[in-house]
């Protein structure tokens, strides 16, 4: 079945649609007309929907769903490079949150941004589960500390060995230093033998966390309960995910409660020109 249709009324053969196909699967034609695809090539198609917007002359249709808010305009938006730039140093990793949910329309309309995350080969591999219910929050934490107990009852030899006791008995004294008493998690995942699988899922989470900070909610990398949901079955039970899904990395996220006033220092970009 042909995923791409290409109008010959309006194509005028400009051939940018066949320069910038990534899977080279939209040829020139051969009388110097229409660049077509061919049908037995769909199956090789990436369903990036660049050749529909890339094409100058709106010539392409495609199959699949590629557009966003059925936005027709070409009109790339303007940020000036040191607004986007303040943008994206002022995010901080936020570790102290109000106990006010997230609603779920506000997650959605984050996620629905960081589906558009690059992906390898356009393959979308990333799943998410959202764990929404504050309480659930807190069995995860609480199962990440039942991980680090037995990791240091046990002989394992594990790098993060030598923080858990701290970790253990800050928790123990009511502190939550897992998913810092955040209300919600965000967990990326995706099937275990997909090879791209991992590098999506820190991309994925990565625009998740700029997008959300225009809606105001602060998120944090949650590296232990990572870590530990990688290894440790009580919490994949928990997590219920899909058969021969792995945990790729899981953020914390919900309103801070403390405002950034400012951006901390950082090294210079450590560079080698050749
Ligand atoms: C892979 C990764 C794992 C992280 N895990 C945790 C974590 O488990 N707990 C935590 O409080 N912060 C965690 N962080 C946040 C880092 O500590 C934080 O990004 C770093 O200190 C820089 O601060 P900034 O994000 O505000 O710039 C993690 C960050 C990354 C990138």
């Amino acid at each position: 079945m042909t995923v791409i249709t290409i109008d010959p009324e309006l194509c005028t053969n400009c051939e940018i649609c066949v320069e910038i196909c990534p899977m080279s699967i939209i040829l020139p034609s051969s009388e110097g007309e229409t660049p077509y695809s061919p049908e037995d090539a769909a199956t090789y198609c990436a369903k990036c929907g660049h050749c529909e917007v890339f094409c100058p002359e709106g010539a392409i249709s495609t199959l699949f769903d590629s557009t966003y808010y059925q936005l027709h305009d070409d009109k790339f938006p303007s940020i000036p490079a040191s607004e986007i730039g303040k943008y994206m140093v002022m995010r901080r990793s936020i570790r102290s949150y109000k106990e006010d949910p997230v609603d779920k329309g506000t997650i959605e309309s984050i996620l629905d941004i960081a589906r558009y995350a690059p992906s390898g080969m356009n393959n979308q591999s990333v799943h998410w589960t959202i764990v929404h219910d504050t309480e659930e929050v807190k069995k995860i934490a609480a199962l990440s500390i039942d991980w680090m107990r037995e990791v240091v009852a046990s002989e394992e030899e594990h790098p993060l060995k030598p923080l858990m006791p701290g970790l253990i008995s800050a928790y123990e004294m009511g502190v939550d230093p897992i998913c810092r008493a955040a209300p919600h998690l965000v967990i990326a995942h995706a099937p275990a033998e997909y090879p791209t699988g991992y590098t999506d899922s820190i991309i994925a989470l990565s625009w998740f966390e700029l997008a959300a900070q225009a809606f105001e909610v602060g998120t944090c990398w949650a590296g232990f309960l990572a870590i530990a949901a990688a290894s440790y079955k009580p919490i994949m039970d928990e997590l219920e995910l899909p058969q021969g899904h792995v945990v790729q990395y899981a953020m914390m996220f919900g309103y801070p409660e403390h405002k950034v006033r400012g951006i901390p220092g950082r090294d210079p970009a450590k560079v080698t020109w050749k």
